[in-house]
């Protein structure tokens, strides 16, 4: 137990999945006592010492989580590309798509329009529909500036959006998303913008917590990807990678050979890049809702991925083109249908596991110690949180250890 003198808020009559230990970590009719926004105490009931507290509450028997953590998101952008899904469905592909000047440009072009408080505007409600279903902490990707103006604007807009929302909001510079216009003939060239001149500014700025990529033939070849990270390395930002997900682009092992945080995708991850994640412990981030909404066939390879030990996250991918699910509920319940995790690995994918992808260390467990980010559930048993598509069954979101939903 923490010392202090008094508890600000007891939590009694509940059963918690604590995501610290083998199934579900499950205690029963327990307590949690939550003093200066972290976890003081948790147990049975039964054991609980005399604690003086600010606050008493009976949850009636509800169930408590961590809180969620979607840890993959492009939530801040403009524009609309519904128009795009129905050429896929009428058989274009997206690198077609894309290669024609729509894809990822389309909304590019929409974001660079868009006035930072049109996109905080456009993107608050998504981080508010993320809160109401459970999350407490969200990375949003930046990626669809392209320009040094337009990606601070992204990064800044997101910063914001934490500070109105209650949520922690992650930052991730993804200036290699695509090669914007300006640059077609000459890739490189933005390459050494991204490494020259805006990395140092977005540092300057603090602006980014992580780094990210996308390595496709659509996108960046691994030499190019490897001067954006060492160049991040170098100033002190860890990455992370959209790796494989259309293509074995050697990704995977890329991303493992700089000590990334987290692969992302990774449908066409080869052996040897499960491996190499494994050994670098890097967390494999799975996207099924990219899957679903690109009509993919080829699913992530789950079986090597848990064979290796290599810890699986599941997140929205939340953005206009691939993946428009603004639900980290919906993408646990997609990853166990369409890539066969248990509900528990969907569970600790989107948490204990996506706290690691973010490389934090201070959440995604219920443990003392660990920031009083919790969901109380209208719910049965947590596997239900895998189950339900769609149906609302956050009763409270606590983050630092405060009502921040419904
Ligand atoms: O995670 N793969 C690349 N990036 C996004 C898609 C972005 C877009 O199409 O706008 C993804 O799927
Ligand atoms: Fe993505």
């Amino acid at each position: 137990m923490i010392p202090c003198d008094a508890m600000d808020l007891l939590l009694t009559n509940l059963s918690i999945a604590t995501m610290a230990g083998p199934d579900y970590g499950v205690v029963d009719d327990a307590a949690i006592a939550i003093e200066g926004g972290r976890i003081a105490w948790l147990g049975p009931l039964a054991d609980l010492p005399g604690i003086e507290a600010t606050e008493r509450r009976s949850l009636g028997g509800r169930w408590v989580t961590p809180a969620l953590i979607d840890c993959h998101t492009h939530l801040v952008f403009a524009g609309d590309r519904s128009g795009e899904f129905e050429r896929r469905l009428r058989g274009e592909s997206y690198e077609d798509i894309a290669r024609a000047g729509g894809g990822i440009m389309s909304t590019v072009r929409a974001t660079r329009r868009a006035s930072a408080d049109e996109l905080y505007a456009a993107a608050l409600p998504r981080v508010l529909a993320l809160q109401a279903e459970g999350t407490g902490t969200i990375e949003i990707k930046s990626g669809y500036g392209l320009d040094i103006d337009s990606e601070l604007k992204m990064l800044s807009v997101a910063r914001r959006l934490g500070e109105a929302s209650g949520a922690t909001i992650r930052t991730t510079l993804l200036a290699a998303h695509t090669v914007p216009p300006e640059f077609a003939d000459d890739p490189d060239g933005y390459v050494d913008l991204i490494c020259d001149e805006l990395l140092p500014e977005v540092v300057a700025g603090r602006l980014a917590d992580a780094v990210d990529a996308y390595c496709e033939s659509i996108a960046f070849s691994t030499s190019q990807v490897a001067r954006v990270f060492a160049r991040a390395t170098e100033l002190g930002l860890p990455v992370k990678l959209h790796a494989d997900q259309l293509s074995d682009s050697g990704g995977a092992a890329l991303a493992a050979g700089f000590g990334a945080l987290s692969a992302d995708h990774l449908e066409y991850a080869s052996a040897d890049g499960v491996r190499s994640m494994a050994r670098a412990g890097a967390v494999a981030v799975l996207l099924p809702g990219a899957f679903l909404t690109l009509g993919e066939k080829q699913v992530p390879p789950v079986d090597s991925l848990r064979g290796a030990g290599v810890p699986m996250a599941v997140a929205s991918d939340c953005n206009p083109g691939t993946s428009p699910i603004c639900s980290i509920r919906n993408a646990m319940m997609l990853a166990a249908r369409l890539f066969r995790l248990t509900p528990e690995e969907c569970l600790a994918g989107a948490t204990r596991e996506a706290a690691r992808a973010l490389g934090l260390d201070d959440r995604g467990t219920v443990e003392v110690g660990k920031r009083a980010d919790l969901a109380i559930w209208e719910i049965g048993h947590p596997r239900e949180l895998a189950y339900w598509l769609g149906t609302p069954q956050l009763a409270e979101l606590l983050t630092d250890g405060h009502t921040t939903a419904p």
